[in-house]
């Protein structure tokens, strides 16, 4: 993240479309050399001399783009979509996003199941997706659950006193649990354990037959206007956000 003070960055054009994430110098140069890479409308001409990078805005044939030393970026993913980089039975979520990104190593921060919908965070900040993902952190990610049977206040009270998960030695417990419906429970947990939240409701004697992450520390899914499969760039405001909740 870009909190501290920092060196202007200079860069020749074709390094800087290689950290951008348009493959080789090679592959850069031949970009450029076909007139595909214009500033202002014109094409790039200089193409060895170092510019100003930071905050350039370009095109690459034709398609805006900005200059970004790292992304931070929230999807809305869909259902139906796989968060592996190697996925088998589903699309991956890098395919809702620019082939660029692939190429400069945007991650998934965490993962949901392919039936999971709402905010998934991605970026290629390797230090911003440990901090992220780190349980020492406490980051609340909150779910809205569909369920089988009808929620009560018993379950409620049962998920934040704490449920037994096979293979874990403690209680595993909500932060936050509300009811949202008949069938329907908003949850708030810290952890990011596998299936963590429909092996919690299997636990406490329900069944969860859909779930959308709605929030991740401060950041909502409905503050980002997000429709499935949309995504944006994270400004510095919502990445303060994610740390104030
Ligand atoms: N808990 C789950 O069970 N699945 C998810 O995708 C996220 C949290």
């Amino acid at each position: 993240m870009t909190t501290k003070a920092k060196k202007a960055t200079r860069l020749p054009w074709d390094k800087l479309l290689q950290s951008q994430g348009f493959g080789t110098r090679k592959a850069c140069l031949q970009l450029l050399d076909a007139g595909l890479v214009c500033v202002g409308g014109e094409p790039v001409i200089e193409v060895r001399t170092p510019v100003l990078a930071d905050e350039l805005e370009f095109t690459v044939d034709g398609e805006p783009w900005r200059y970004r030393e790292q992304v931070y970026i929230a999807l809305h993913k869909p259902v139906n979509y796989e968060c592996s980089r190697k996925p088998s039975h589903h699309p991956g979520v890098l395919s809702l996003l620019p082939d660029p990104m692939l190429l400069r190593d945007v991650q998934p921060v965490g993962r949901l199941d392919h039936d999971t919908t709402g905010l998934l965070l991605l970026s290629d900040d390797g230090a911003f997706i440990h901090a992220q993902s780190s349980p020492k952190r406490h980051v609340p990610k909150v779910y809205l659950a569909q369920t089988h049977e009808p929620v009560s206040e018993a379950l409620v009270t049962q998920l934040l006193a704490g449920v037994k998960l096979v293979d874990e030695n403690q209680l595993i417990a909500a932060t936050h649990c509300a009811i949202h419906g008949e069938h329907a429970l908003e949850l708030s947990v810290e952890q990011g354990k596998y299936h963590q939240v429909k092996r919690m409701l299997a636990a406490a004697g329900n069944h969860c037959v859909s779930l959308q992450r709605t929030r991740v520390g401060g950041l909502t899914l409905d503050s980002l206007a997000l429709e499935p499969g949309q995504w944006c760039y994270l400004d510095e405001a919502s990445l303060a956000r994610l740390v104030t909740f």
